[in-house]
Formats: structure tokens, sequence, C-alpha cells
């Protein structure tokens, strides 16, 4: 178990473009995936992106299958590994909701999102993914996807003001970290 340091924001690393993983199925990459998930597992993350431990490679996990005890009300999202994504909007509409990021640790924001997207990738073996998503589950594709484009949530926003640290915000959450 390695449960890597996460990078915040200010560090230029957060800032890059990823670049797309050439071969599956290797050990470098099942390596990469354990620390992944070892470190979101961790920090009670909801997803973290390979940039986000400094690593320049386009590979995001997220989901879970017990209930986070950050998001009590947030509905599950199937546990993935997903490797070179590529996101399409499917409809114009939007939805604001709160976002946190591990990257951005203490703080949370609303972020204007797709609600329903087409997404498709590979798995770390270089089996397809295609998936219809909504809601929750189409937001924290999103924000984990945006970490390879070298986007943090800040950076999507539409009102500053809708900004702030989480103890204020939401004083009854048990943590104040969160993604
Ligand atoms: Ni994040």
């Amino acid at each position: 178990m390695t449960v890597r340091d996460i990078l915040k924001m200010g560090d230029a690393r957060l800032l890059r473009v990823a670049q797309p993983v050439t071969g599956f199925d290797t050990d470098a990459l099942h390596l990469l995936v354990t620390d992944l998930l070892d470190t979101m597992h961790a920090a009670n993350g909801a997803g973290l992106a390979a940039p986000q431990i400094g690593v320049d490679l386009q590979v995001v996990i997220f989901g879970s299958n017990a209930r986070n005890p950050r998001y009590p009300d947030r509905p599950l999202v199937p546990p993935t590994v997903l490797v070179n994504p590529v996101i399409m909007p499917l409809g114009e509409t939007m939805e604001d909701d709160w976002e946190g990021c591990l990257s951005v640790p203490g703080m949370r924001g609303i972020v204007p999102r797709w609600a329903r997207i087409h997404y498709t990738g590979f798995d770390q073996y270089g089996d397809p993914i295609d998936r219809v998503a909504d809601g929750f589950h189409a937001r924290v594709v999103q924000h984990e996807c945006d970490h390879l484009w070298g986007k943090l949530y800040p950076m999507r926003m539409a009102d500053m003001a809708q900004f702030g640290f989480t103890e204020v915000l939401f004083p009854d959450l048990a943590d104040a970290d969160d993604d």
C-alpha cells in the first residue's frame, strides 16, 4: 500500500495537459492504479486523477461501493478506473452543485457541469468503457477528467461568491478536507 502525497493548487504540475497512456495491462499502470486507489481511500475521496499525485498520464479513478462519510447523501457511483477518457455532453443542460477537491483542501464551491454526458475510455487492462451518466456520476467524471486537462474546479466556477471554506459552509460535516 502506497499512499502518495496529493499535490495542492498552486503546483504547476496540476496545470499540465496529461499524456495519453500507450500501454495497457503493464506493471507500471497497475502500480499507478493501486497507488491512486490507496491514496483516494486514505483521503476518503470520491475520485482522484494521476496528475494529483504528480503522474503526467490520462488516468483517473472514481466511485465507491460504500457511502462516503463526507458525501452521505450522494448516490453511489460504480468504482471505475478510466484511462484516456473522452467526454461528450448530451443535451445543453448544465447543473450547479457543490464540489470539493483533494488538491484544494478545506474548500468547496458551486460548479456548473453538464447534467448528462456520454463518456468513453479504457480500463487498466485496455477493455473499453462506454457509458451514459447523469447527476452526481456525470459531475464526478467531469471533475476528475478536468484534472487531465489542467483544470481545477475553481477555474470552472461562474460565481466566486459561492466559494468558501467547508467548515464555514457546512459546519456539520465531520471532516473539513474533501474531494
Ligand atoms: Ni479534484
